[in-house]
């Protein structure tokens, strides 16, 4: 093709956006919903109540952020909703559209855990012993992934590359700043293409900057449609979300009663 014709096109679409209302329809069905959870951990002989009713709706493409103090049961939550854990007996539900998450046999809670969600932690939980690369391309191999090798290579490049890792993929985690490796840690959540990413404290390590880094990070996923759930202690990172909840006494308040 010329370069004039290249230069002309008889018909361009630039840079075009469209959104659909779906008004009531779409507040209506969550696409995570955790309903009355109820938690109590065991220490010893004693019990630990810790989730006493908490209740949590998540719209498709919605950032939500609990807000809780230290010990309120953020990561708690956090792990019911993303099939970490589970509730009580008798101690609630999580819904993904609309369908019990902990009702389902062992490997379909496993598929949801390793397909549906991905998880980025405070402590980046990367493996010391592998590369960023390697790191990155795990939950591709585990479960029920139907990604080839080659396929997670090249998906998990791109993604490191997206966020600035490109010159560390045969790097070790000890070899990168803290900033970098909850880089890493964002690529190997997204690896397996997640509806949701459930991000526990992931600033909570970094200073101010980097951690406005990783949340700006955070920021241009969820506008390109990443669903986030989000818990911190720390009212300017919980603003912001589009909706923030406070997590208090066991019970999930809404609205947060924002001081
Ligand atoms: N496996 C466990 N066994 C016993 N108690 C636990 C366990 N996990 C958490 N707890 C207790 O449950 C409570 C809530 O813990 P959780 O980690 O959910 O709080 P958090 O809000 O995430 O706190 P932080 O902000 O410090 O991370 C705490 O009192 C904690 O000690
Ligand atoms: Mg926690």
């Amino acid at each position: 093709m010329s370069d004039v014709e290249r230069n002309n096109p008889i018909l361009e679409g630039r840079h075009l956006k469209k959104t659909y209302q779906l008004g009531h329809a779409k507040r209506n069905n969550p696409i995570l919903e955790g309903r009355h959870l109820k938690k109590t951990y065991q220490l010893g002989h004693a019990n630990v109540p810790v989730l006493l009713d908490a209740s949590l709706e998540v719209q498709q493409g919605e950032w939500v952020t609990i807000l809780g103090s230290s010990g309120s049961g953020k990561s708690t939550v956090l792990h019911l909703l993303g099939g970490l854990d589970r509730p009580d007996e008798n101690g609630g539900e999580v819904l993904f559209h609309g369908e019990s998450v902990w009702g389902r046999s062992n490997k379909n809670i496993n598929r949801y855990r390793n397909t549906e969600i991905g998880f980025v932690f405070q402590f980046y939980h990367l493996l010391p012993e592998l590369t960023i690369l390697e790191n990155t391309t795990l939950p591709s191999m585990v479960g029920n992934s139907t990604m080839s090798t080659s396929a997670a290579r090249e998906r998990a490049t791109t993604l490191l590359e997206q966020f600035g890792l490109g010159h560390r993929l045969l790097h070790r985690p000890r070899e990168l700043s803290g900033g970098e490796r909850q880089r890493a840690a964002i690529a190997r959540a997204l690896i397996n293409e997640p509806s949701i990413l459930l991000a526990d404290e992931p600033t909570g390590n970094l200073d101010e900057d980097t951690g406005n880094e990783i949340l700006d990070v955070l920021r241009q996923l969820h506008q390109d449609g990443l669903t986030v759930v989000l818990v911190t202690h720390n009212m300017d990172i919980a603003s912001r979300g589009d909706c923030i909840v406070h997590l208090r006494n066991g019970v999930i308040e809404h609205p947060a009663t924002v001081a």
